[in-house]
């Protein structure tokens, strides 16, 4: 199995000489967000991600040449801030197993006013938090499914003992690096039982922990909406120990709904993909490692950027394409999702950027 088999249409003359407008999709959406997967690799297994046996066995992972190399993604970073791009997260697969990934932190660092983020497993973030600080990353979302050390092997399924990621926390806070954001993906009858010890750990701790229900990304995690916990449910459970109350959004279309605790402990965080789909304040689009634009999470399809790209396309001729491609966009996949879409071949998310 690859993803080549999922069609990318190929960039070129077909894109309209953009306007300089505002950027509007179909559905009056603005482009605010983009995130970068610099590599659809991973030393994890996560089993809601890329269980063994199917990425073991039975996946073909892209060929270094087909990878955008760091210049072409500095490069098309540039032009998407200039297109109204204000937060890049870079992410993957697991974005530290690309080599010299400071590298390319310094060079998205030099964009002006570009909120610059990454999303790690956080088992390589000890060795690199120090040169990722000193390229110039302020900030950092760290991913961790439990405390108790069993369990959180059983859902990496590569032997990843928990120690390894909290170093990993810890060496972003003493490179000061903050705030630090740390994801849990709820999945029920695995690790629902231990949100309030996550809680608990991370209250206080000046780190905001983020709560995000199991999504029916790919097609190889054999999602059933059974193992969906609401986050409804994680807010009421700890609620009823630590009084939450809730707190604004930061900015229109953030997909984390903020809850703070009463007693001054700090905030945390739900995403609700599932649940209550954020879709009509979507404003992100993803550029896959093999250079290709994908309008949303669960699209079908990709746009060829790298064809442009390595083919010798102007500034203003890739401009056009993403304008195009934005302006085309009608995503709304999780408002319209049902039992039979769930189903469907869709485009895994360690290889379209989680
Ligand atoms: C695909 S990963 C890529 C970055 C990095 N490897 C990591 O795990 O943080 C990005 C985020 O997606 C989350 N994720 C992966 N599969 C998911 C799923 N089926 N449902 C919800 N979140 C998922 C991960 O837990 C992680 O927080
Ligand atoms: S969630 Fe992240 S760490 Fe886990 S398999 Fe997917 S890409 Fe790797």
């Amino acid at each position: 199995m690859t993803q080549k088999v999922f069609p990318i249409h190929a960039a070129g003359a077909r894109a309209a000489r953009y306007d300089g407008a505002p950027l509007a999709d179909t559905l009056g959406r603005g482009l605010r967000d983009l995130r970068v997967s610099v590599t659809d690799r991973c030393n994890f297994r996560c089993v809601y991600c890329m269980p063994r046996e199917t990425f073991d066995h039975d996946f073909k992972f892209l060929p270094h040449e087909e990878i955008l190399r760091f210049e072409e993604i500095a490069r098309l970073a540039r032009v998407f801030a200039g297109l109204g791009v204000q937060k890049i997260r870079i992410t993957g697969g697991e974005p530290l197993v690309r080599r010299d990934l400071h590298r390319l932190v310094a060079m998205l660092a030099q964009i002006p006013d570009l909120d610059l983020t990454l999303t790690t497993n956080g088992s390589l973030l000890a060795k690199q938090a120090a040169a990722l600080a000193a390229a110039g990353l302020k900030r950092v979302t760290v991913s961790l499914d439990s405390l108790d050390d069993a369990t959180f092997r059983a859902i990496n399924d590569a032997e990843y003992p928990v120690s390894r990621v909290i170093e990993g926390i810890e060496a972003a806070a003493g490179a000061g690096m903050a705030p630090i954001k740390i994801n849990m993906v709820v999945k029920r009858g695995v690790n629902d039982g231990h949100v309030l010890a996550m809680a608990e750990r991370w209250r206080g701790s000046g780190h905001i922990l983020r709560f995000i229900e199991y999504m029916d990304v790919g097609s190889t995690n054999g999602w059933r909406m059974d193992d969906v916990v609401p986050s409804a449910e994680i807010v009421r459970a700890i609620a009823s120990r630590y009084p939450l109350e809730p707190v604004d959004p930061n900015y229109a279309g953030e997909v984390a709904e903020r809850w703070r605790y009463k007693d001054g402990a700090g905030e945390i965080g739900v995403i609700s993909s599932v649940t209550q789909a954020f879709c009509a304040s979507c404003n992100r689009l993803r550029l896959s490692a093999e250079g290709a634009l994908y309008t949303c999470l669960f699209a079908e399809h990709g746009h060829d950027l790298k064809w442009l790209l390595r083919r010798g396309g102007s500034d203003q001729e890739i401009v056009n394409e993403i304008a195009a491609v934005w302006r085309a966009r009608g995503d709304r996949y999780s408002e319209i999702r049902t039992a039979q879409t769930a189903q469907a071949r869709k485009i895994e998310m360690s290889y379209i950027g989680g």
